[in-house]
């Protein structure tokens, strides 16, 4: 993560977003543009992440959920989805050493079952190396279905005996994968699309939004802090009024 030169300035905003999921899309198509096989890109994609964990630490963003591979990703021809679970292997033999001495949290999200033994007992080992680390929580939302995760929830709490009355907001939210943590305050999705892709789909409720055109393995720092800027745009209501028209009434 220290390997290039800080060059260029991002002056500091006036609110960073704590938590910021990104849904890491276009790899296929950036690889397409360039005639390569679709794995190409993923690898590309890869790649960008590494650049994208030190710019969030950078762009002071204390919290970041990646959307790595969706529960409806298995759909994909098997030569992509054992590419992209090959990749996954690689990446953590690869960084995991770096990324514990940069202080990055590893976290995961989502369903290990279908993963090999190996790879299941890679990432338990990721996380549990780095569970100390306070510099950035990074967290792998790998073989995720936000759907999958509302069910996992209720059965949870079926099987626990929690009474009806008992189930709150709260409740659900301690509930689901991101127990603990806050809800994401800024959703990326990168290539374009405008659609959450079963992404956090509770944690998001009130989320601010903001796609970029710029496939996955392209979106580096500046697009990044381009974001970030978006963000500070906004007005973020909850439901309410802004603190001004408020007192209007
Ligand atoms: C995102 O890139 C990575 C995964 C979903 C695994 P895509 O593979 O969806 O790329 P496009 O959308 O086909 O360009
Ligand atoms: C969402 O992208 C999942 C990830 C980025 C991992 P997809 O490419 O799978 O989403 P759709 O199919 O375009 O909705
Ligand atoms: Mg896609």
């Amino acid at each position: 993560m220290n390997d290039t030169v800080e060059t260029k300035a991002y002056p500091a905003l006036p609110s960073t977003p704590e938590h910021v999921g990104i849904i890491m899309d276009g790899n296929g198509r950036w690889a397409k543009q360039r005639g390569l096989p679709r794995l190409a890109g993923h690898r590309a994609g890869v790649e960008n992440l590494r650049r994208i964990l030190r710019a969030a630490v950078e762009l002071d963003v204390p919290i970041l959920t990646l959307f790595a591979f969706s529960t409806e990703n298995w759909k994909r021809p098997s030569r992509e989805v054992q590419g992209l679970l090959r990749l996954l292997a690689e990446s953590l033999n690869k960084e995991v050493d770096e990324l514990h001495e940069n202080g990055v949290q590893l976290r995961h999200i989502g369903k290990l079952d279908p993963l090999s033994d190996t790879l299941k007992k890679n990432i338990r080992e990721a996380v549990e190396l780095t569970r100390h680390n306070d510099r950035l929580i990074a967290n792998i939302a790998f073989n995720y279905g936000g759907r999958r995760e509302i069910v996992e929830c209720i059965r949870t709490l079926i099987q626990q005996g929690i009474p009806a009355e008992e189930v709150t907001e709260e409740v659900i939210s301690e509930h689901l994968y991101t127990a603990g943590l806050p809800d994401p305050d800024l959703i990326i999705r990168t290539s374009g699309e405008m659609r959450v892709s079963n992404f956090l789909i509770w944690q998001g409720a009130y989320a601010e939004y903001y796609v970029s055109s710029v496939y996955w393995p392209d979106f580096d720092k500046d697009e990044f802090y381009k974001a970030l800027e978006a963000f500070n745009g906004r007005q973020r209501r909850f439901g309410g009024l802004p603190a001004q028209s408020a007192t209007e009434a």
